[in-house]
């Protein structure tokens, strides 16, 4: 018996040796490439012009080589694109695979390497949808792969940094850009061309990377991924949402034209505090008489879009952005459809996420 115990414990250690050795007692963290800048290829390492979203995730992984001092890492190719092109059919094929790979035990985060264009609202979208309080980390560049001081494989590393801490937990889908980290909720692209774009406008940064830890600095107050109501695990296709922009002298033809062409749902890209002129107010009431809901949002960039301020929200039964912009009350607004056309439930949907 002695000697089974001790054969025992001479087995375990040998095994914990020999996992040390070959990295199998560190984090697992999935990348999984979608394309972007990051996987940009330019004309030479100094010009501007590139094309998005060539590079494969193989190399995108080998251009950070010391992500292996950090986890145990595997890479998927989902798609390769530039993040203009993603569309609602490429987030829902995200997002089950991300609950897919985070129900696994041994999965500890994933990483999603992507464009910066759209990066906040594929970000965002996981932020409702995923089960799980697992890290969830979206990481892009500003300049392609090929040029000079490319930011790509550092952005790399600190998302996976971030993604292998158990700091990370529980804090919703979060963005690394630029030694920063965001939450889904408030990240927004704030510069066409300057590596520091992304700004968490109204709440501030979640926290900063230091010496390649994650430092943690507030939390999301937000409802978010295991505390949301929405779920994509059987939908093939999202409700239709339209954005209509708001200006000087705007008439209201796109606002009856969403409407003619058949959308679920409207948000209106106000001016201020999400105000519609009287010709789209009168459109956009006419759209909620005809069933479609109608969020009032604003093309102002930071701040809520609060209710019954200059319009009457009641009377019209519109419901307010608060601090989402447009293109997330257009996700939160087709998630919301999936459940309610009553703009007093989505309301609350827009004050709770
Ligand atoms: C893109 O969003 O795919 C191009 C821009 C970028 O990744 O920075």
């Amino acid at each position: 018996m002695i000697m089974n115990k001790r054969f025992l414990f001479s087995c375990l250690l040998i095994g914990s040796i020999a996992a040390n050795l070959c990295g199998q007692d560190k984090p697992r963290v999935y990348i999984l490439a979608t394309g972007g800048t990051i996987a940009g290829i330019g004309a030479s390492e100094t010009s501007s012009g590139y094309i998005a979203g060539v590079v494969s995730v193989d190399k995108i992984i080998q251009s950070a080589p010391e992500i292996l001092q950090l986890a145990q890492i595997k890479g998927e190719q989902v798609v390769n694109i530039p993040s203009q092109d993603m569309s609602e059919a490429d987030w829902l094929i995200i997002a089950k695979r991300v609950n897919q790979l985070l129900s696994q035990a041994d999965v500890t985060g994933i990483v999603i390497t992507h464009g910066t264009d759209t990066m906040e609202e594929t970000a965002f979208f996981l932020n409702l949808v995923v089960k799980s309080d697992k890290p969830v980390v979206l990481a892009g560049a500003m300049r392609p792969s090929t040029e000079i001081s490319a930011d790509g494989p550092m952005n790399v590393y600190e998302a996976v940094a971030v993604a292998a801490s158990p700091l990370s937990i529980g804090k919703g889908v979060m963005i690394v850009m630029d030694d920063k980290i965001l939450s889904a909720d408030d990240a927004m692209k704030t510069m066409t061309t300057a590596l520091e774009t992304f700004k968490c406008p109204n709440f501030g940064f979640l926290g900063y990377l230091w010496d390649s830890k994650p430092i943690f600095t507030r939390n999301s107050l937000v409802k978010h991924t295991i505390h949301s109501e929405f779920d994509v695990a059987d939908v093939d296709i999202l409700p239709k949402v339209a954005i209509v922009y708001g200006y000087a002298g705007i008439d209201s033809l796109f606002v009856a034209t969403a409407v003619r062409k058949g959308v679920n749902g409207i948000v209106y890209a106000g001016v201020g505090n999400g105000n519609p002129n009287t010709a789209n107010l009168n459109a956009l009431a006419d759209a909620v008489k005809h069933g479609i809901p109608v969020v009032r949002s604003a093309r102002t960039p930071f701040g809520p879009t609060t209710q019954h301020d200059e319009v009457d929200d009641d009377k019209y039964r519109f419901s307010a952005s608060w601090f989402k912009t447009p293109e997330k009350s257009r996700i939160l607004l087709m998630l919301a459809l999936m459940k309610t056309k009553d703009y007093k439930e989505i309301q609350r949907m827009f004050v709770e996420y």
